[in-house]
Parts: C-alpha cells; structure tokens; sequence
C-alpha cells in the first residue's frame, strides 16, 4: 500500500521534510518574484510559499492558473512558520493541478445572502465556519453513541417506512405495493417501546419526517433524532436520564470542540452552566408565569416558540416544564394520577432563548386506557394493534424521550437557526441541492 497523503492538521510531525499535500485552492496572492497560495485539504489550510528563483519555470508558470477552488496536489518541504495560517508553509518544488476551476466559482470572498448560500450549500460547506460547525455536529454524535454505550444500552434501528403510526404533525407517503400508502417515520419510538421490552434499555438514532408547513428557524421537514426508551423508569426517572445525557453532550463539546466554538464565537459561560439538576416546573405553573408575563396562552395550550423563549428567560439552565395537558400532547403519553387533565410528560428547554430540545414522557401502560385514548384521537386502531398487544402480553413501567440532534446543535453552536447545521436542510421550500 502506497504511504496514505500526509493531513494538513498532521504537517508538525513533518517538519523539515518534502511532502506532496493534495487539495483544494482558497487564496492566492503573489508580488512579482514570490507567491503564495492557500490550499485547504478538510483537516486544516497550509500556505505554499512559490520563490521564483528557486522554481523550475513551467511550474512557476503554473502558478497563474491557481483560481479558487482548483485542486491541486503540492509538493514542498514543510516549516514551522507561526506567522502563517496553519502555522506551517510549504517551499514549494513541485505543482499538479489536478482539476481547474472556473474564475466564475459562486462563492467568493465577500459577504452572500442566506437562500444564495442554501442554493449553493454543495459549495458553502467548504468555508471554514461550516467545517467548525459540522465537526461539533460529529462531536455530538459520537458522545451519544459513547454515553449510551457506557450505561449498556443497545441501539436499534427502526424502519423508515412506516404503517400511519406517530405523532400528530402531517405525513409524507408514498405508494407501497398492493399495502396502500406507506408514511415516512415521525418517529421511532413505538418500535422502541416493542425493543425495550425486549432488551431493557435501548435507543434509536435515524431520519425523521414530518410534514409540517412550518416556516421557523427551528423546523426541517427532515431531521435527525436520538430515542431512548428503558424499561421500569417512570418519568422522575426519565428526566434524571435526560439532565445527565444532556450534560454530557455540552461537556463534550466544550472539553474537546473548544476551538470549533471559538470559530463560531460561541460564548462559552452559559454552557459551562449546563449542570443536573436542571430546573422543573410543572405545565400549570408555567402557564402562570407566563400569563404574569404578558403571554395570552390559557390552560389547554401547548406552549409557543415565543413562550418557550419567554419562560426561559429568567433560568441560567435547560428548564423541563412537567405535566401538559392531555389534550396538547399525543395519545401514548400516561395518565398522571394525581391529575388526570393531564399527563407523565416533559418537554426540555434550552437557555439563552432556544427552547424545546427534547420531548418525553412515560408511556401508557395501561391496555383499557391505551385503546380509549387512541379512539378518542381517531386514530386508526388497525394500524397500532401490535402496540396494544405490549400491553396485553406483559405490559410494564416503561419511558422514554427524543432529543432533536439539530436544534442542540443549533444551541450549543449558538446559532439562530437550524438549517445551519444539517448538511443539505430539508425545508417546506427547499429539496436541492
Ligand atoms: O416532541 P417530539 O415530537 O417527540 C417525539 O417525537 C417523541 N416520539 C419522542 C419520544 O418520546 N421518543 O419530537 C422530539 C424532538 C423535539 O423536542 C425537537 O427537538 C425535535 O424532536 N423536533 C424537530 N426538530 C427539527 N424539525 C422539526 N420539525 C422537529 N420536530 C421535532
Ligand atoms: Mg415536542
């Protein structure tokens, strides 16, 4: 096997030494006998140093055709220079240019609107912003995999295609066969209710549809989501899970993705302060303090993105507010027993204005209570009887959660909307590129 191409984020441990680096062009500049080019490779940017003197001249030459975005491979030995980007240049001996670019390249250096950098986005994910940002994003994951790996959970994958089943918001289906329509999965979460009887505590990582004609900052019509489900927590338990994993998650990025948030220029003190426990508050008392606070919501409404943002407002961390009403709230959440308006649920709240990050509750359990609830929706008893049959056939304490992977990301990148963080956004109006 050929020596793998050294990483521009490695080139300290080849000082002194003639390397071939391969990338692409981001800047170039020259004065006459001297020119330099910036070339970007994905794990970081090294300027390469052209000395006319010291140059063949066809590869002097071949300077000139260095616009943005050309790929190159560059041969160079590699110094130690603070003063550059990187930190390290390349005396460059040799040039390949691989694959020319156009001087009309979309992208140039100057300031772009939002929907041209969306039209553009198979382009705009190379700036050094975007790179910071998806490096948090692949932080984030691999801390949940590694948190819930930790504590013994199995993940599960759910299908995509789907028999009606889920949340309430709007549907995309597609013909399947001679079954009817197929819906593309709002969640996983039913099939994680049947895994968790199975194995004890699992969660599932997938796509998510919904169909919903929101425009907001914190909507995609397909978004990633985290689901845990354990058997035997009931909803105390639920949201000690939920504080710790999303400590967890912050910790993470601020002991490892430090550089990345100072890229974004992330403030960092509001997420040093993201510690269990997190605030609680039940459902009624929030509709209080938001009705001091000028909010028109009554009892029976679920709670607005400008509520969330209201309420969080005088807390320094995530808020779970407990308890909504039943009829807010979709059909599996449980009973609360000591207040049968409304149910064992918790939405979590981020601080600093985001809001709801993840919504949970203890499930149902109850097999009478479970069918009344899914009649009394109008939904299609069909398609939900092997849910029932989990309680009919051992039913058990069972709870659960889904944490949207975007808007955390979003959050603990301090960014103001979420279509920053994905890589190819699926909006209401928006399915290319
Ligand atoms: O509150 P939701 O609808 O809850 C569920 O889907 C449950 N089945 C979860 C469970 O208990 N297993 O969605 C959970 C989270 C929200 O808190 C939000 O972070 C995110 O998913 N989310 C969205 N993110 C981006 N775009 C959308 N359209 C979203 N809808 C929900
Ligand atoms: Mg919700």
């Amino acid at each position: 096997m050929a020596d793998p191409t050294p990483r521009i984020v490695d080139l300290s441990q080849h000082v002194g030494k003639t390397i071939t680096v391969r990338g692409w062009v981001t800047h170039v500049r020259s004065s006459g006998k001297v020119a330099f080019a910036v070339i970007r490779d994905g794990t970081g940017i090294v300027q390469a140093v052209f000395v006319k003197t010291q140059l063949p001249p066809e590869v002097w030459e071949r300077f000139k055709d260095l616009t943005l975005e050309t790929s190159v491979h560059v041969t160079g030995e590699v110094r130690a220079e603070p003063r550059a980007p990187g930190s390290h240049e390349l005396g460059v001996t040799g040039l390949t240019i691989i694959g020319p670019s156009p001087i009309d390249y979309p992208i140039q250096p100057k300031e772009h609107g939002i929907d041209f950098l969306l039209d553009n986005r198979h382009f705009w994910l190379r700036s050094n912003r975007v790179r910071a940002i998806f490096s948090i994003r692949n932080e984030i994951e691999q801390a949940i995999h590694d948190f819930f790996y930790a504590r013994g959970f199995l993940r599960i994958d759910t299908p995509i295609l789907t028999a009606a089943i889920g949340e309430r918001s709007g549907l995309f289906s597609t013909e399947y066969f001679d079954e009817g329509n197929a819906y593309l999965a709002q969640t996983g979460q039913l099939y994680g209710e049947a895994a968790a009887a199975a194995f004890g505590s699992i969660y599932t990582f997938g796509p998510t549809f919904r169909a919903e004609k929101s425009k907001t900052r914190r909507h995609l019509t397909e978004f990633w989501m985290i689901e845990p489900e354990v058997a035997w927590n009931d909803s105390a338990d639920n949201m000690r899970l939920q504080e710790d994993f999303v400590s967890y998650l912050v910790e993470r990025c601020l002991e490892r993705r430090a550089a990345e948030l100072r890229e974004l220029e992330r403030d960092t003190a509001p997420l040093e302060r993201v510690k269990p426990p997190f605030h609680r508050v039940n459902y009624t008392e929030a509709v209080e303090i938001l009705q001091k606070r000028g909010s028109s919501i009554t009892w029976g409404d679920d709670l607005g993105a400008e509520d969330e943002a209201l309420l969080v407002s005088e807390y320094d961390r995530p808020v779970f507010v407990m308890n909504y009403p039943k009829e807010a709230k979709a059909f599996y959440m449980k009973e609360n027993p000591e207040d049968p308006r409304t149910v064992l649920c918790d939405d979590c709240l981020a601080p600093e204005g985001y809001g709801e990050i993840i919504g949970g509750s203890q499930r149902e359990d109850d097999y009478d209570r479970l069918l009344h609830r899914i009649n009394e929706e109008g939904l299609p008893v069909d398609a939900y009887g092997w849910y029932l049959d989990l309680r009919k056939y051992g039913t058990f304490v069972h709870s659960g959660f889904g944490l949207g992977l975007e808007r955390t990301v979003a959050w603990i990148c301090g960014l103001p909307h979420i279509r920053e963080v994905i890589a190819f956004p699926r909006m209401m109006h928006r399915l290319k590129p």
